[in-house]
């Protein structure tokens, strides 16, 4: 097939893309053994079998779980780890990956005992497994990423997944047997061998379920690590700005604050800045011929940059912005259509549009966990680490990624944001 690269990058050409049922994400067709590491998985698949893998995962994304989540569980994560680990210099991208990645274990079914040693470690899996989901956009060997990559979902498999399992079927078994009525977990890991005792083959192939697992706790921890950076990014004022020693205070202090800049820094450094989709055979999308097989990168972070859409400063960090009514600050940075990002609530809260801005938000509204994340670290009293500075990861083209994301730590236990100095540009 010809490899043409059409590029769309408005607002309403990206999202008629991004319905469009004949634009696949298929864009590597070859199976695992073939030597692809995201063979079969949720984001890969197309049309009736990603809806249908899609209705079975969508579940653990209810309102109930979501709630439970952001009110219940996270804040106790966040107490545990900031109280371990916030304090001197610390990097915020393993601080924000260690904080996220106990509750995306949690969602994909992944058993670990909690030390920073097994946390560290599956947000080092989590690196791994990002270099292959952004493999379009990898400047280095694609085929040793992706050869790496297998490697280490046969170690997560060994380590993680395969415990997880056997503990897992003992509990079915031990229901099936009438010993306990112990209710399943809401993991994707118990719901998928709930299926297959149920006679779906849908996850009988091990190494598929072992690659979605591995989807969930990266989908789960990384673009939400990130995002926390790249929050700090402009809050420190790494954008030439200067320290936004306002903002530092009112996200210490009000979590609506925390989510608007979280939504205003993925509109304007998305995680994701081109998405890419595959022609599955002559397409019209967008007032374009698309010839079969041609690829199609959907540029989110110009069209997240249109002055009709979010005023008229829009390269600047406005957390306050005014869009209009039928907009969200985020734009299209957890994409559109189908391929939608299932977790985004998980992550972002509930998106905030103009007339919830003005009406105010309504009782059991969610903010999202990176804007919790965001809200405890300054709280913290968090400053650029004045020895080093972040470094971006120049292993993908994205640019919207962080290697290392230095900070200081002052305080231990939170203090009011007035008695802090304020942080620095580092
Ligand atoms: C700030 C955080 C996040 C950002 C910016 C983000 C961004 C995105 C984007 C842009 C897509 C669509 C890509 C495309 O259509 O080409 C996507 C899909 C996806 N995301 Fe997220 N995501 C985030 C958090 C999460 C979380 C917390 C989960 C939880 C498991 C998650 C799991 C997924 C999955 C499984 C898909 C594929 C969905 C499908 O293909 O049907 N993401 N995400």
């Amino acid at each position: 097939m010809a490899e043409n690269q059409i590029v769309l990058d408005t607002y309403d050409e990206i999202r008629e893309a991004l319905y469009h049922p004949d634009l696949s994400r298929s864009l590597d067709k070859r199976s695992f053994e073939e030597g692809n590491p995201r063979a079969g998985i949720l984001s890969l698949l197309h049309g009736d079998e990603h809806k249908e893998r899609r209705r079975f995962e969508n579940p653990l994304f209810r309102r109930e779980a979501l709630v439970q989540y952001e009110q219940e569980l996270f804040p106790k994560v966040l107490a545990d780890v900031l109280t371990r680990t916030a304090v001197g210099h610390v990097d915020l991208l393993n601080l924000g990956g260690a904080l996220s990645v106990v509750l995306a274990a949690r969602r994909a079914g992944v058993d670990h005992d909690g030390s920073a040693e097994q946390l560290a470690e599956l947000f080092d899996h989590v690196k791994v497994i990002a270099q292959a989901a952004a493999i379009l956009d990898v400047v280095a060997d694609r085929g040793r990423v992706q050869a790496e990559t297998i490697q280490l979902l046969n170690e997560f498999d060994k380590n993680y997944v395969t415990p997880s399992r056997r503990r897992r079927e003992r509990i079915l078994d031990a229901v099936e047997a009438g010993e306990t009525d112990e209710a399943a977990l809401p993991d994707l890991l118990m719901r998928a061998l709930w299926r297959l005792r149920a006679g779906d083959d849908m996850f009988v192939d091990h190494s598929l379920l072992v690659r979605e697992v591995g989807l969930f706790l990266h989908g789960g921890s990384h673009t939400s690590a990130q995002t926390l950076c790249n929050v700090f990014f402009y809050l420190f004022g790494l954008d030439g700005s200067g320290p936004r020693t306002d903002w530092l205070r009112r996200v210490a202090e009000d979590p609506l604050d925390a989510q608007k800049c979280v939504h205003e820094t993925l509109r304007l450094r998305p995680t994701t800045p081109e998405m890419k989709r595959l022609a599955e055979r002559d397409v019209e999308a967008a007032g374009k011929r698309i010839p079969r097989g041609s690829r199609v990168a959907l540029d989110a972070r110009k069209a997240n940059r249109d002055p009709n859409l979010f005023g008229e400063q829009p390269h600047e960090f406005d957390p306050d912005r005014e869009i209009g009514d039928d907009m969200v600050l985020w734009g299209l940075s957890f994409g559109a259509g189908p391929h939608i990002c299932i977790g985004r609530s998980v992550a972002g809260g509930f998106p905030l549009t103009a007339t919830m801005l003005r009406e105010g938000i309504a009782p059991g509204h969610l903010y999202g966990l990176v804007a919790l994340m965001v809200q405890a670290i300054a709280a913290r009293g968090v400053r650029p680490d004045p020895q080093s500075k972040p470094e971006l990861d120049r292993r993908t083209t994205r640019g919207t990624r962080w290697l290392l994301f230095p900070v200081m730590f002052l305080d231990r236990d939170a203090q009011p944001v007035g008695e802090r100095p304020m942080a620095r540009s580092g």
